[in-house]
């Protein structure tokens, strides 16, 4: 008997065929969205480089205070509450802040390894080459994916209790119901007596939140433009960045800081052969959250996912602040 294929061999690449997948699914719902994992190629790590380097974004100048000044205190509670441990690093970026934290525990002769997690490969690569000239003496393994597949990887190189920095605000990425789950999913990667030290954007004045989505020399414009032209040479599609304007929200009540870019006229985009997507002239689509916090609600968020908070880590303004957890 023959078997005939029904499935015609797929030319794409898998990383390729999840991105294609993902972005069709963003443009077919009835409020169009882009997953904002996908900001984050050459570009898209160039222009956020560039972003944090904006004097409106202050994220990272605050919680580059807090490492760059308060090294000592958090070496020290993570020595206190962990003891021995490994550290591991979601979403590393060029882990400039947390490389204070990283010579501090090696002033301190802590023996740890360093795996910096990161969906970049491009990130990964470059931290495996510039850290270990910065920092001599550094035990480094870089793991390059999804948060959650690396986690597991991670788990396998190490017996010992875990560490985990989820700086930068990244969790700031998830609604507060995405992230309750999201913590709730880390918190079974994890062992009671682990920690988590995550960056928190704290609720703020309005607009000086507003402006740091709205640089005025527009990178943040072309950062969220970015995803257009990769979506473009990755998928072959047909977006025309100048039929869409950039348009970021920050609501004080909620603390959800949203960005959108809207269709300037009604239009068609290709995406490859087999996907047409239509715009209606001011139709907007949902790019990316930036969810603000209260410190309550950074509470709230630990105990809901089985963790207990022990220490809060803040900049001077406490615009931003960087909160220790224990699994309990
Ligand atoms: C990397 C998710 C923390 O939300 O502030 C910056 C990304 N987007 N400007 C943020 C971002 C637009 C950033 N995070």
């Amino acid at each position: 008997m023959t078997v005939i294929p029904t499935v015609l061999p797929c030319k794409r690449k898998p990383a390729t065929e999840t991105f294609y997948h993902d972005v069709v699914q963003g443009l077919s719902a009835p409020q169009k969205y882009l997953d904002p994992k996908y900001f984050y190629d050459a570009t898209g790590d160039a222009l956020f480089q560039q972003i944090m380097q904006c004097h409106e974004y202050y994220l990272t100048g605050c919680e580059m205070e807090i490492l760059s000044t308060q090294s000592d205190q958090i070496a020290q509670a993570l020595q206190k509450y962990a003891g021995t441990f490994d550290l591991i690093e979601l979403g590393a970026g060029d882990a400039t802040k947390s490389m204070h934290l990283l010579q501090t525990l090696l002033d301190n002769g802590v023996d740890y390894t360093y795996f910096p997690i990161d969906i970049s490969a491009n990130v990964i690569h470059q931290l495996e080459k510039s850290l270990p000239e910065k920092l001599p003496g550094l035990q480094l393994h870089g793991l390059n994916g999804e948060y959650f597949h690396m986690l597991q990887q991670a788990n396998q190189h190490t017996s010992r209790k875990k560490v985990l920095l989820f700086m930068g605000a990244n969790i700031g990425n998830f609604s507060i119901t995405a992230a309750r789950s999201f913590c709730q999913q880390l918190r079974q990667y994890l062992q009671p007596g682990d920690l988590l030290l995550t960056g928190f954007d704290l609720k703020k004045h309005p607009q000086v939140i507003l402006n740091a989505y709205n640089d005025s020399r527009g990178i943040t414009r072309a950062f969220n433009f970015n995803l257009l032209h990769r979506i473009n040479r990755e998928l072959q599609a047909d977006f025309d960045t100048t039929k869409f304007a950039h348009f970021p929200t920050y609501d004080p009540g909620t603390g959800a800081c949203k960005s959108y870019l809207i269709s300037l006229e009604e239009q068609v985009v290709h995406i490859g052969d087999h996907l047409t997507v239509s715009f209606a002239e001011n139709e907007s689509l949902y790019m990316e959250i930036s969810q603000k916090y209260s410190l309550e609600e950074t509470d709230q968020l630990a105990s809901f996912a089985g963790f207990k908070p022990v220490a809060r880590f803040f900049d001077r303004k406490h615009w931003f602040t960087d909160c220790l957890w224990k699994c309990v």
